[in-house]
């Protein structure tokens, strides 16, 4: 017998798996061509040819003991000091090997913090919407999601209501920018104060609240956008940073945990972290793929077709009247939905073979997402699906 929790949590991930095999089965009957699934988060872009370059000469040159072997449990020592010197030189600062720990992904570092912080019970705030993972990774450590609205017209945090969600037994709040699923990027004046609060309530209840920032879309930004440095406005924070999507390597489960010089109880909290990716099972991030990233630290993905699909779709889709934020960063739309329930719309917009997320997988119900990680020819031929959608939402 498997255990309750597990049962639950099976029954949460059948949506997605339900809405894979659906996507599936009618490439069957359509052809693949005719059918647009916009609901997954796969990056589109191909990796840069770096990336292959660089593996190729890591396994000529080097010893293959060292590329593939065991090492300390937070990271190689020279990648951690490299990539703390390449943020030093990007933000200032003063930042050394032990802020860096290198991650199995964004998910394997949000994981290795929660483990590090929770007391069961405690108390972890998001903002609707959110990424529908962190609810399930902080049960993992029995902890308490706590979920605090956004504006509704700009899906940026609403610092009362934040003010009134920090309790005693708030340990940490996750912030998401660039943003899955709005796209939304918080600007530096909104981090300020989201930071005064948060001080206020430390000096409150006498306790240490830490900002986790799930950073994977840092790179994906459009326009000239300026995503602040977190490290500037919280001393008690972390960024987790993964190579998923800046470098379209979601597979190879790649990223880092920068943690603040300043942060409370740090050297505790380095040595939590250290045990932690051991003991879930990580031991440490892929050997290879660490060295791989810290020599090309320059170099992403070609964010200008991300914004190309972005100006396309969204530009169809308020054309056809949807209402949408203009997203800044990340490859998703959230529009609302035209119908009140976000789920119905969903099920209604697969007669047309077009494949969406409802809001409420996010927290936020009365909207839907779309994914613009795909081919442009994807979305090129999606548009009459759209129109004829549009169309008979009228009737
Ligand atoms: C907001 C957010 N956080 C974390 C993750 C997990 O990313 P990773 O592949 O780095 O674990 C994703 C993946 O889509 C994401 O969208």
């Amino acid at each position: 017998m498997i255990s309750q929790k597990m049962e639950g949590l099976i029954k949460n991930s059948s949506v997605i798996r339900a809405m894979f095999e659906e996507g599936a089965r009618r490439r069957k009957i359509y052809g693949d061509e005719n059918v647009f699934d916009f609901s997954i988060g796969n990056p589109s872009v191909t990796p840069p040819e770096q990336v292959r370059q660089t593996i190729t000469q890591i396994l000529q040159d080097e010893n293959p003991l060292t590329v593939h072997g065991y090492m300390n449990n937070s990271g190689y020592e020279d990648v951690r000091r490299t990539i703390a010197g390449h943020l030093n030189a990007q933000h200032g600062g003063s930042l050394d090997t032990q802020n860096i720990v290198m991650t199995c992904g964004a998910a394997g570092g949000l994981n290795i913090i929660l483990k590090t912080l929770l007391n069961p019970g405690d108390e972890v705030i998001v903002f609707a919407p959110f990424f529908g993972e962190y609810a399930n990774y902080v049960s993992n450590f029995d902890g308490r999601l706590v979920v605090v609205n956004t504006d509704p017209q700009t899906f940026l945090p609403d610092i009362d209501a934040l003010r009134d969600a920090v309790t005693a037994k708030t340990k940490a709040v996750i912030i998401n920018t660039p943003n899955n699923p709005t796209g939304v990027v918080y600007p530096a004046s909104l981090l300020q104060q989201m930071a005064s609060v948060l001080t206020q309530k430390e000096q409150e209840f006498a306790s240490s609240i830490y900002v986790i920032s799930d950073e994977p879309y840092r790179e994906i930004i459009y326009d000239g956008v300026q995503v602040p440095y977190i490290l500037d406005y919280f001393r008690n924070a972390f960024i987790g940073y993964s190579y998923s999507k800046s470098l379209s390597l979601p597979g190879e489960r790649i990223g880092y945990l920068v943690v603040h010089p300043d942060m409370d109880d740090i050297s505790n909290i380095v040595s939590a972290l250290n045990v932690a990716n051991r003991i879930l099972g990580f031991v440490n991030a892929p050997s290879l793929f660490q060295k791989v990233v810290a020599n090309i630290l320059d170099v992403q993905v070609n964010v200008d077709i991300y914004r190309e699909n972005r100006d396309l779709i969204y530009g169809k889709l308020t054309e056809l009247g949807f209402e949408c934020v203009h997203p800044q960063g990340a490859f998703y739309l959230f529009p609302k939905s035209p119908l009140a329930d976000d789920k119905e719309f969903c099920e209604f917009a697969k007669n047309y073979n077009l494949l969406l997320v409802p809001g409420s997988s996010f927290g936020c119900p009365g909207h839907f997402r779309l994914s613009y990680c795909v081919s442009k020819e994807q979305i090129l031929r999606s548009f009459p699906a759209f129109e004829k959608l549009a169309e008979a939402l009228k009737r």
